[in-house]
């Protein structure tokens, strides 16, 4: 038996077509819907992915605005900023792409973007929101998770989910969004003792550790039919991969996402969704 590829690419573009016809729609009613990126430093991986929101940006008529600061760039610099987005009316959606350099206090520059630009959902209103089930601007990589989930038509209901990771950015807000859909969530991380134990009973795996020398999925840690959500991008064999083979789990899972193609494209997705929909809110359309 062979398990359902989730092909995040198509569940993206279904996305893109739903965010591109609202975006021209704004546009006729005069908002000009614009996404400010701010890179810091010179990463590759970065650079690469900021470049690829902007070009999705693109596809859908979603205007960006691109800030390239060099590594040495001060706090108080980088605040100043931000501050500037927030008070410029053409932008509607600030990113600040992560992680930024050591001396730069990460959590003080998301805290400043206003709540209504936050199109990464990572502020700590919009956190605490989404944690009272009332977030408008929900974090890219968890919402883009749950359209996945839509788009095969997995109910969620009941179904007993291993998560894999505790950060900010991943398991803390998906362990919202999977409470909501009433399942039954437990969160794993690296001291969690028998991991094995636990992903062995469950229904659902989301897993995001992203380094292979200290955790690879295997078939022997999943149930028959177990559906794996593959967030982690890493290398491995020097390819790109996720925490598991996608072609050795497969064989034994219900659904399973491959990486690349399985989850990052629907996060870059989510983040142009977000951005229309603070262009909506900013002129109190709607979104
Ligand atoms: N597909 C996408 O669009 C997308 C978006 C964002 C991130 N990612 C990827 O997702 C991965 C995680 O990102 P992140 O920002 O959440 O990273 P992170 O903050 O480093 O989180 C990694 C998580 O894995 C846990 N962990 C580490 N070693 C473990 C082990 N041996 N057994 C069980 N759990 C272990 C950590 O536990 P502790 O909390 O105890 O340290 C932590 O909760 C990365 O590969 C990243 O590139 C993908």
């Amino acid at each position: 038996m062979s398990g359902t590829k989730i092909d995040g690419l198509a569940v993206a573009q279904a996305v893109k077509e739903r965010v591109k016809k609202a975006a021209s729609e704004i546009k006729s009613q005069g908002v000009n819907p614009c996404l400010a990126t701010v890179l810091v430093g010179d990463s590759q991986a970065s650079a690469t992915y900021v470049k690829n929101k902007q070009k999705a940006c693109a596809e859908v008529g979603i205007t960006t605005k691109d800030h390239h600061l060099q590594d040495s760039i001060s706090q108080k610099e980088l605040n100043s900023l931000v501050d500037s987005l927030n008070n410029d009316k053409t932008v509607h959606g600030i990113l600040v792409q992560l992680p930024l350099p050591d001396q730069i206090n990460e959590f003080e520059v998301v805290s400043r973007i206003l709540p209504t630009k936050d199109v990464d959902g990572l502020t700590p209103h919009n956190a605490g929101l989404l944690a009272m089930g009332k977030a408008v601007l929900k974090a890219c990589t968890p919402s883009g998770i749950m359209e996945l989930f839509d788009y095969y038509k997995i109910d969620l209901a009941g179904k007993n989910i291993v998560m894999i990771n505790r950060s900010n950015l991943i398991g803390k807000p998906l362990y919202h969004m999977l409470l909501e859909k009433n399942a039954t969530v437990t969160t794993c991380h690296s001291k969690t003792k028998n991991l094995a134990d636990f992903t062995k009973s469950a229904d659902v795996i989301i897993t995001a550790v992203g380094d292979r020398t200290k955790f690879t999925l295997k078939q022997d840690m999943i149930k028959n039919g177990a559906i794996v959500i593959d967030v982690a991008i890493t290398r491995h064999n020097g390819k790109l991969a996720g925490d598991c083979d996608y072609d050795d789990i497969i064989k034994k899972a219900s659904f399973a996402t491959p990486v690349p193609g399985g989850v990052g494209p629907i996060t870059v997705a989510m983040l142009l969704k977000n951005t229309v929909t603070a262009a909506s809110l900013s002129k109190g359309l709607g979104s």
